[in-house]
């Protein structure tokens, strides 16, 4: 079967590449609002871009109106974020914290996910993830003409790790065990692991 995405509505375009592109990482950022109320929420359509400058990218769809998500609305106003890699074992707070909630509410309230302070940036680390990469808004890419996203290169400062996943200084995949998006409403754990040489 073939697909010529010109012809495609745009579900389906969401349905056939969300269901080819896997497993993706998961990005479950805090933001802070400027009147200091704390969000959390997750985006797959997330991955590394480059390692020096070190950077990775977001994009975060607009929602009904091309109204930016909160999300990208405290990148932009506020300029930073801390990006947790959930664990196999957060997967419903994870989705949970997907829910439309309103911009006054703090999913980290609502959820109880405790907090704790980060070390170079404003927003608070979800204290219980094992992996919280902190960082500033490097460069805003509005997608779309009207703006139908807010693609966001983000350089990482800092970096949080509990030792419960390290070994020998290095994060390692079995304890870490992250979360990965599937299509639809599934998700996956890594499975088989096993090395391949370039030679
Ligand atoms: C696992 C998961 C991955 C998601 N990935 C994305 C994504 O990559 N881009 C996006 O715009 N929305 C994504 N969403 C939906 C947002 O999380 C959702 O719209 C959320 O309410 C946005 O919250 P905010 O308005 O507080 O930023 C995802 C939801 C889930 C559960």
């Amino acid at each position: 079967m073939e697909w010529s995405m010109a012809a495609l509505p745009p579900g389906e375009k969401y349905t056939l590449l969300s269901d080819a592109v896997v497993p993706r990482p998961i990005a479950w950022v805090s933001t802070i609002s400027p009147d200091g109320i704390v969000n959390v929420a997750p985006f797959s359509w997330f991955n590394m871009v480059t390692d020096d400058p070190p950077l990775v990218a977001i994009s975060i769809n607009r929602g009904k109106g091309n109204v930016a998500k909160d999300t990208a609305r405290n990148l932009l106003e506020q300029g930073e974020c801390v990006i947790h890699l959930p664990s196999r074992d957060d997967v419903a707070q994870v989705a949970a914290s997907g829910r439309n909630f309103a911009p006054h509410e703090s999913e980290a309230e609502l959820l109880g996910l405790p907090l704790a302070p980060a070390t170079a940036v404003r927003p608070p680390r979800l204290a219980n993830a094992v992996l919280a990469l902190e960082g500033r808004l490097w460069q805003h890419i509005p997608i779309g003409s009207p703006v139908i996203a807010d693609h966001c290169l983000i350089e990482i400062v800092h970096v949080y790790a509990a030792e419960s996943i390290l070994q020998d200084g290095r994060i390692h995949p079995e304890p870490f065990n992250p979360l990965m998006r599937l299509g639809g409403m599934d998700y996956a754990s890594i499975g088989e692991r096993f090395p391949a040489s370039r030679d």
